[in-house]
């Protein structure tokens, strides 16, 4: 396993707007990031281990020392380009797929990152103020490595891809300024494209834990899922799915 490597990411992305923070272990990028006064345009942490990992909806993130990816970029500057966390995962699911020549690795609705029908990859966005300071926070966890306490957990292992690491978190983050940079991205079109369960039947778990069936049809402007379901077409913000033959 290569190690993170400052000088090799720093190679790779706009060095003069970002600040860089490589750690061995820290309980969480995203909270690291949180506690940090931005010192850049663009603060981004890396981390070999993280002690508690945060997923989505309170989850916990499994982050042992295996040559994974845990990475977390602030930024005070606003996105105007469209809902940040899915078009991080169209970033990912690009980047993985470019250097692995492969293009098997697709998304789950929201922005789960998905390879042989298992979660492979997460992201966590977050707002949040400190000293006054209002920032938004992209926290993304990519397996190279796992192992499969869970069913639904996957890896990359097989793709070989593990020693681009760095060269990875570089071509993420340099992504991710880029679309900082344009006024405009036409994402939803290329979300559908890599989307492993479009007109496919899935079912939808609400917060209240109820569940609906329906066919999903395609992705609105603010990244609500459209399902056609038994009582007409619904537009679902940011619920649980769960797809037939996927984790
Ligand atoms: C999900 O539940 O799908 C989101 C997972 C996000 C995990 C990443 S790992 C780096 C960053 N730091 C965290 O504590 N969480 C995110």
């Amino acid at each position: 396993m290569k190690q993170l490597k400052k000088d090799i990411i720093l190679a790779n992305v706009p060095k003069n707007r970002i600040n860089l923070d490589i750690f061995e272990e820290i309980d969480s990028t995203n909270e690291f990031l949180k506690k940090n006064i931005q010192s850049n345009e663009f603060n981004l942490v890396a981390s070999e281990k993280q002690t508690n990992g945060k997923g989505r909806r309170g989850k916990k993130w499994h982050s042992p020392k295996k040559g994974n990816i845990y990475m977390s970029i602030s930024t005070k500057n606003t996105f105007k380009s469209g809902p940040l966390s899915l078009i991080t995962g169209i970033i990912c699911t690009k980047v993985l797929s470019n250097i692995s020549q492969t293009e098997e690795i697709g998304l789950k609705w929201p922005n789960d990152l998905v390879f042989n029908n298992k979660k492979i990859g997460g992201i966590l966005v977050e707002k949040d103020i400190y000293a006054n300071e209002e920032k938004t926070i992209i926290g993304i966890g990519i397996n190279f490595n796992i192992n499969g306490e869970e069913n639904w957990w996957g890896d990359i292992s097989e793709l070989k891809i593990e020693d681009q690491r760095n060269v990875i978190i570089a071509k993420i983050t340099s992504e991710i300024i880029k679309i900082y940079d344009k006024d405009h991205f036409d994402w939803v079109n290329q979300w559908k494209n890599l989307c492993i369960h479009l007109n496919k039947e899935v079912k939808i778990f609400n917060h209240n834990s109820t569940a609906e069936d329906g066919v999903f049809i395609g992705i609105e402007d603010d990244g609500s899922a459209l399902i056609k379901t038994e009582s007409g077409m619904k537009s679902f913000k940011s619920s649980e799915i769960s797809i037939k033959g996927v984790y």
